[in-house]
């Protein structure tokens, strides 16, 4: 295809079709389309609004704007790399709709103060539906733990096991980083709700335009007071990578204990058939894929991170070309997240059963339960330290005997230290160990009851 001339007179020649491709945004662009022309329309209505333009010819641009979305939406309108970036491809089918009354929409404006309005009502709209995604995330892991308050679940710390826990306490950790993920993005939603649109090029524009207009028209909730920063600031997109980060490392690390406990030698979890797949080689096999992939599409959220500073950190005031590079990141990254919610929630709602008799069987075969050996004797008055060292003596007795703490005989015990009654098995019960961790905010089951009942209200609005 010929390459027409998108530039003024001042140019007397097309682009190298090569460089033309280089320098286009179309192929990724296009996914603006829909906010560019809410954007533009506002701008046209304003135009008319303040008298810059005829309320007809004002008319006539909302008119031909309509038209086009329509035409993308039916798969009719695809324009090609010939028109460098969405915001020509729609001016100039504009033209052709409409005529030369198309040829006023860009009065006023520059695709500096377009494009970033165009992006940031993109990021505002993605970033209520990742809300939305995480308000679900959260009620499916609260499913999950109200059935679950007493089946017990090793806690781990360096991966060695530590004290047993109610697994319910154990999933509302990660109901709290939603939250907080949740919270994040509601403030980052702040930031990137302000509009640049009347910045213009850099320094504001010679028409009498009215930028609370348009801000009103596009429910941004502010304007930016200047026009330099209005145009050039993309802090927005990187506070959104830094969440959508987070909200990454918080799935991931979930993903992890998931992998983990469907190995056979946790074998904590069944994956359901609809969300595992099998190996082509190995007919036994069973691989949990989704949290995988989770896992490792983290990375590259975080790489758009790193990305979208190293964009910023040395580029002059105002708009450089440079800022072309924030869609695919911020694109990328709002489709990363998005489909590892979704993934990662209809994994947690049905594609996996927890393995109750094996978690509450693993919770009593091991040596978990010592800090409460030693937390019995420091309530009968032995000093702590005194009563940790004991137990430790007694875990390495035991260990050598091949026996676990509830094995020994009340003989044994007593010889340990006078203070052991009866009530020691009772006290090293799994169960009681975890009940009695009735501290504000710890695993015991009257603490998760209460946990489980702020949390919904907390997502019903009512904390
Ligand atoms: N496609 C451009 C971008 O994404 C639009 C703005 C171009 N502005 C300019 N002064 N060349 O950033």
């Amino acid at each position: 295809m010929t390459q027409s001339k998108t530039w003024s007179d001042r140019f007397e020649t097309a682009l190298h079709p090569a460089i033309a491709r280089f320098n286009a945004s179309i192929g990724f662009d296009i996914e603006l389309i829909e906010y560019d022309i809410q954007g533009s329309i506002a701008h046209g209505k304003m135009l008319a609004q303040t008298g810059i333009i005829s309320t007809e010819d004002g008319q006539q641009l909302v008119t031909g704007l309509e038209q086009i979305l329509i035409e993308y939406q039916e798969g009719r309108f695809t324009p090609g790399v010939d028109a460098e970036d969405v915001h020509f491809a729609v001016e100039r089918r504009l033209t052709e709709l409409v005529g030369d009354v198309g040829k006023k929409l860009h009065t006023a404006r520059s695709r500096n103060d377009q494009v970033g309005t165009d992006v940031r009502l993109y990021l505002r709209s993605q970033i209520e539906t990742i809300r939305q995604q995480l308000r679900e995330w959260q009620n499916v892991l609260l499913q999950q733990a109200e059935q679950n308050v007493e089946t017990l679940i090793p806690g781990y710390t360096h991966l060695q096991r530590a004290q047993p826990l109610s697994l319910a306490h154990h999933l509302l950790a990660y109901f709290h980083m939603a939250q907080r993920d949740w919270e994040r993005l509601g403030e980052v939603y702040e930031r990137t709700n302000i509009s640049p649109l009347g910045c213009g090029a850099l320094a504001g524009t010679t028409f009498p335009i009215d930028r609370h207009y348009t801000a009103a028209e596009l429910q941004f909730s502010k304007i930016y007071a200047n026009s330099l920063d209005g145009v050039s600031d993309r802090d927005f997109a990187v506070e959104f990578l830094c969440a959508a980060s987070l909200i990454l490392v918080h799935l991931s690390r979930l993903s992890e204990e998931l992998i983990l406990w469907t190995s056979q030698e946790f074998n904590f979890i069944t994956l359901k058939d609809s969300c595992s797949t099998g190996s082509s080689i190995m007919p036994q096999k069973k691989n949990p894929d989704i949290p995988e992939l989770v896992r490792g599409k983290t990375g590259r959220v975080f790489g758009h991170l790193q990305g979208m500073l190293v964009l910023m950190k040395g580029l002059p005031l105002a708009y450089n070309k440079d800022l072309q590079e924030d869609k695919e990141a911020i694109f990328d990254g709002v489709k990363t997240v998005q489909g590892c919610l979704e993934a990662m929630t209809i994994l947690m709602r049905e594609g996996l059963e927890f393995r109750n008799e094996r978690l509450n069987q693993a919770v009593a075969e091991d040596f978990s339960n010592a800090t409460d050996v030693a937390d019995y004797l420091a309530s009968k008055g032995v000093p702590f330290r005194e009563a940790y060292n004991l137990v430790g003596k007694v875990v390495k007795t035991s260990l050598a005997a091949g026996k676990l703490l509830k094995d020994l005989t009340l003989e044994e015990w007593k010889e340990l230290h006078p203070a052991f009654e009866e009530d020691i098995y009772q006290a090293i019960s799994p169960q009681q160990v975890v009940s009695a961790r009735n501290s504000y905010g710890g695993t015991g089951f009257e603490q998760v009851r209460h946990a489980i009942k702020a949390a919904k209200e907390q997502l019903s609005g009512e904390a």
